[in-house]
């Protein structure tokens, strides 16, 4: 019998299998021998993919991308340097840093037809419900898009998506305050050309660099997550062979959920519920009753506390030193004192995680509590666009499309609605 292997019986029929262990997996469809499905609902110990682009140790609370642990990215890497790494595997040279950045310059316009839909929108519009509709109707300007089969297309097609994400993000930010469209400038760098077009009033904008800088962390810190929900959105929907404009607004609409990207608005909400520090006590009860969770706390893979949290933490210091402490941080702060200490939450292993703090720091920056989520999708759209990439250079990957235990009716007769 080799080594590698399982060797499972059927204790109705006698019937046995020896199926091969590899990197601690079985595959489900070995199980096909002895006629059976493995049942996983919500994934919860079933992986969908190779990859090679981001590791993630829950317990142990690492993150890496492409080798690099986040903490170093964090302190070091630019945003776009970042996408490059993800894309490429590699950390780019000085010289493919600076072609990147000016192809990426070069795409920032969006055909100017996208202002007149994002004028239909109503004007208290979910920032993330028109970034949605936005990217998705991005793919009838690019029907080349559709070539997903030419690496050189995909190729364009992601230039074009991080290009044109912020000028859209902006878009929507200013749709949702009644200011006219910025548009581009060729002199500001990716995240001055972003706070640009989303600050400036009356051709003026003073740039912050604490505050820039302490964005494009933020950014960095959400750029991939492995097989998270919006990802695991995009892969599946890509799949099908869709465009990846049409793929990337999938993993929007995943992210919008208040279960994932859309928790960091809803621990603002959580905060101004709770209003003061002395009340704190009575939310954890409320919470360990099971009236409603601690948003920010808790995650599907970290088991400890979330690293992308600690380094947040310490960018919140930046950005407070800057614009003056937010009222809801001492809140915050003693809510993560009270859990941290509880057995609730300790023996659940509930620790804070990427979105606990980040709201906070959004606030301060001067963006509405309903445009948190629509920042969360701009640092996330590289490993999006990553892992759509990977996806379809991968043989083994088909269509996703899963099985089920049916649970219905045995087959009936029609009646006819007379006899109803
Ligand atoms: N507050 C209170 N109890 C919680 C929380 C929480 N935030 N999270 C999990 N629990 C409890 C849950 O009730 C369950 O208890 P019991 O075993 O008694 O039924 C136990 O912990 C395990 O929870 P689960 O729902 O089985 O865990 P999951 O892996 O399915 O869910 C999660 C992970 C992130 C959806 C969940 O922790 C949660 O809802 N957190 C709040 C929302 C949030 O902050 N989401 C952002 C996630 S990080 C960024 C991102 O991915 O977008």
């Amino acid at each position: 019998m080799a080594e590698d292997t399982l060797t499972i019986r059927d204790n109705r029929t006698g019937d046995e299998v020896e199926i091969t262990i590899s990197d601690g997996t079985i595959r489900a469809t070995d199980l096909r021998q002895l006629g059976l499905m493995s049942y996983d609902p919500a994934f919860l110990n079933t992986a969908s993919t190779r990859s090679g682009i981001t590791y993630i140790d829950g317990d142990a609370g690492i993150l890496r991308y492409r080798g690099y642990p986040i903490e170093q990215l964090a302190e070091h890497a630019s945003f776009l340097e970042t996408a490059w790494l993800l894309f490429e595997g590699e950390l780019p040279t000085r010289d493919e840093l600076a072609a990147w950045e000016e192809e990426v310059r070069h795409h920032t316009y969006v055909h100017t037809n996208v202002t007149q839909f994002l004028d239909g929108f109503r004007h208290d519009a979910h920032p993330m419900g028109m970034l949605l509709g936005a990217v998705a109707a991005l793919s009838t300007f690019y029907p080349d898009a559709k070539e997903i089969g030419d690496v050189e297309s995909r190729r364009l097609q992601r230039v074009r998506l991080i290009a044109k994400f912020p000028t859209i993000a902006a878009w929507v930010f200013r749709h949702s305050r009644g200011l006219p469209y910025v548009f581009p400038r060729n002199d500001l760098d990716y995240i001055g050309n972003f706070v640009n077009m989303t600050f400036e009033i009356g051709g003026r904008h003073e740039p912050n660099p604490v505050l820039q800088r302490a964005l494009e962390i933020l950014l960095v810190l959400h750029a991939d997550h492995e097989q998270n929900a919006s990802t695991n959105a995009v892969r599946g929907v890509g799949s099908t062979q869709v465009d990846p404009f049409s793929a990337v607004s999938a993993g929007i609409a995943a992210l919008y959920g208040p279960l994932h990207g859309g928790a960091n608005e809803a621990v603002l909400r959580m905060l101004d519920e709770i209003g003061t520090v002395d009340r704190v006590p009575e939310f954890i009860e409320s919470v360990k009753a099971g009236r409603g969770r601690l948003m920010g706390f808790g995650h599907r893979v970290y088991k400890s506390y979330d690293p992308r949290a600690k380094l947040i933490k310490r960018v919140a210091d930046d950005v407070f030193a800057q614009t003056g402490l937010n009222p809801k941080l001492e809140i915050a702060l003693e809510l993560e004192r009270i859990a941290l200490e509880d057995d609730y939450f300790v023996s659940r292993k509930l620790y804070p995680n990427v979105d606990f703090y980040s709201g906070l720091i959004y606030q301060a920056m001067g963006y509405p509590t309903d445009y948190f989520t629509v920042l969360f999708a701009l640092g996330r759209l590289p490993g999006w666009l990553a892992q759509w990439e990977e996806m379809l250079s991968d043989p083994e990957q088909k269509i996703a499309r899963p099985r089920q235990i049916y649970t219905g009716s045995e087959e009936r007769e029609f009646v006819p609605l007379a006899q109803r």
